[in-house]
């Protein structure tokens, strides 16, 4: 392993950067502070620019200029087939620019090339999903009691708040802004400090999709001043947040003075569960994957893994045997399997988290280590013989860690895999159906995955049981947070 990779013929060449500003209104603008921060590259610790910092000033300006096109601007006024086909032009602009974007993405956010590419992807998807809903959204008719008429219309919540983590920003943004405005919402979304970059690159091609002014406006800023300042904004009608459960719960005490209406995405310990009569090749695989994807920054990692007892050795061997060889370096290089932790916060949480492991009893199989002495690598780690209460079995580490847990019953490992406050996902490797059905109904969480893992796709409801969320993001699910229902009764004559 190593971060001085050379580049291999998949690679891409670094993108250039220019210091970022706010895009409010249709503009791009300058902070009203002159305040700035800086953009960071993961794999060196470099500075990669500038980016102005939305004050509260800013977030006012913002909602004003969302108000003022959801109340009086062309996106009242305008078809609902044609918001559809000004996203399907956004997608197909995303789609055009996904190369430089891809480069842009792996760079800030230390995600491999070939998992922005993924990302990339899937924000066309989702971008296209929900262009194609735009003209579909139906109220209904009521039979109701007496001489009238009733039926339903759903209208937009309003000006909506979204707020979004950093390890899939574009991602996030496609799946908070595809349901947001094919419901015919605007929107003001703050892009997280750690990756300001992405995002407003897609603001300028949703500019020049043709968007009216103000229907997306854009801002970077920290957490707890620009993030803060929205959420408590009277005028905002909605709060769309991912991130952490802390941070929700921050938010939706904010949320409480005017009673706006949260969704949350907030991560997960999820249970990932190795029977002993599952195809053994294809589960090693798919532990690996459920838990280094990403380095770990993933809501969904496996990181809690239930392996039965039977083939307990014989799979973490192997498992370690695998993480050995993961190729953990250069982002932009094609051929890199890991790149750089997002942030040295992310970094030393994880290495406390391998040193707390240590502590409390955990045996470190492999990994734990930093690698390198620039940027924020850090290795596949495998901890064994973890106790259901340590630390590093409860608690989100979002990194390359993964905690064994052996197990013997059926029974046995569904009350420990939902023993934890947190309810994202949840995944079985067996061969018996009976199992694998009876483990789908029983767990605790909103996405169960039978012989595969991270499998997520724009059309179907993404989201948490417990602390790890309210609502559902994706599919048609999202689109309910994303209206109003209006009940009108007419009578007859
Ligand atoms: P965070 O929850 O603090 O940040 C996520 C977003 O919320 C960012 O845009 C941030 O600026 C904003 N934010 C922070 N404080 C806010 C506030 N008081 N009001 C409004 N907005 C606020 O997460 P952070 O600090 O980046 O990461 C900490 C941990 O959170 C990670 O180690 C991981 O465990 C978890 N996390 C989970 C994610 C998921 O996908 N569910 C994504 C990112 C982090
Ligand atoms: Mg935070």
């Amino acid at each position: 392993m190593s971060t001085a990779t050379l580049p291999s013929p998949h690679a891409v060449k670094r993108p250039a950067v220019k210091d970022q500003l706010l895009f409010i209104g249709g503009q791009f603008v300058s902070g009203s502070s002159g305040k700035t921060f800086p953009a960071i590259d993961p794999a060196t610790g470099d500075t990669l620019c500038q980016v102005h910092e939305a004050d509260r000033n800013d977030v006012n300006r913002a909602v004003r200029a969302a108000r003022q096109a959801l109340e009086a601007g062309p996106w009242k006024q305008m078809d609902a087939a044609d918001r559809g086909r000004l996203m399907f032009k956004l997608a197909d602009l995303v789609e055009r620019d996904a190369e430089e974007l891809a480069a842009l993405e792996s760079l800030n956010s230390g995600k491999t090339i070939t998992d922005s590419r993924g990302d990339l992807q899937g924000v066309v998807n989702t971008l296209r999903y929900y262009a194609g809903w735009a003209d579909k959204i139906e109220g209904r008719t009521v039979p109701v009691r007496g001489n009238f008429l009733s039926y339903t219309l759903r209208q937009p919540v309003g000006v909506v708040g979204q707020i979004i983590p950093w390890n899939f920003p574009l991602l996030m943004l496609a799946w908070k802004w595809g349901p947001a405005l094919a419901c015919g919402n605007t929107v003001v979304m703050k892009l997280a400090e750690q990756t300001p970059l992405t995002g407003m690159r897609v603001a300028e091609l949703a500019r020049t999709a043709g968007f009216p002014d103000g229907v997306i406006n854009v801002l970077n800023g920290l957490g707890e001043t620009t993030g803060a300042a929205l959420v408590a904004h009277p005028d905002v009608d909605k709060i769309a947040f991912t991130g952490h459960y802390e941070t929700a719960k921050i938010i939706q005490k904010s949320a409480a003075d005017t009673l706006k209406r949260c969704t949350f995405e907030l991560g997960g310990k999820s249970p990932n569960v190795i029977f002993a009569d599952c195809d053994l090749d294809k589960a090693v695989d798919g532990a690996h994957h459920a838990i280094y994807f990403h380095g770990g920054q993933c809501c969904t990692a496996g990181s809690r893994l239930f392996v039965e007892e039977k083939i307990h050795k014989e799979f973490v061997d192997r498992l370690a045997a695998k993480a050995k060889t993961r190729k953990v370096g250069n982002p932009l290089d094609g051929a890199t399997e890991q790149g750089p932790q997002v942030s040295q916060e992310q970094m030393d949480k994880i290495l406390g988290y391998v040193d707390l492991g240590q502590k409390q009893g955990a045996k470190l199989v492999t990994g734990g280590r930093r690698v390198g002495d620039k940027g924020f690598f850090v290795e596949p780690t495998v901890f064994d013989g973890v106790r259901d209460d340590m630390a590093i079995a409860r608690d989100e580490i979002f990194g390359p860690v993964v905690s064994v847990l052996p197990f013997t019953g059926v029974d046995e490992v569904i009350g420990r895999a939902n023993n934890t406050y947190y309810g994202l996902a949840a995944a079985v490797w067996t061969k018996d159906i009976d199992k694998a059905h009876l483990f789908a109904r029983e767990a605790k969480a909103g996405t169960v995955w039978v012989n595969c893992y991270h499998v997520v796709d724009t059309t179907t409801p993404f989201g948490g049981f417990k602390m790890s969320g309210q609502g559902r993001e994706n599919g048609e699910a999202a689109l309910d947070h994303y209206t109003e229902t209006k009940t009108v009764t007419v009578k007859l004559g």
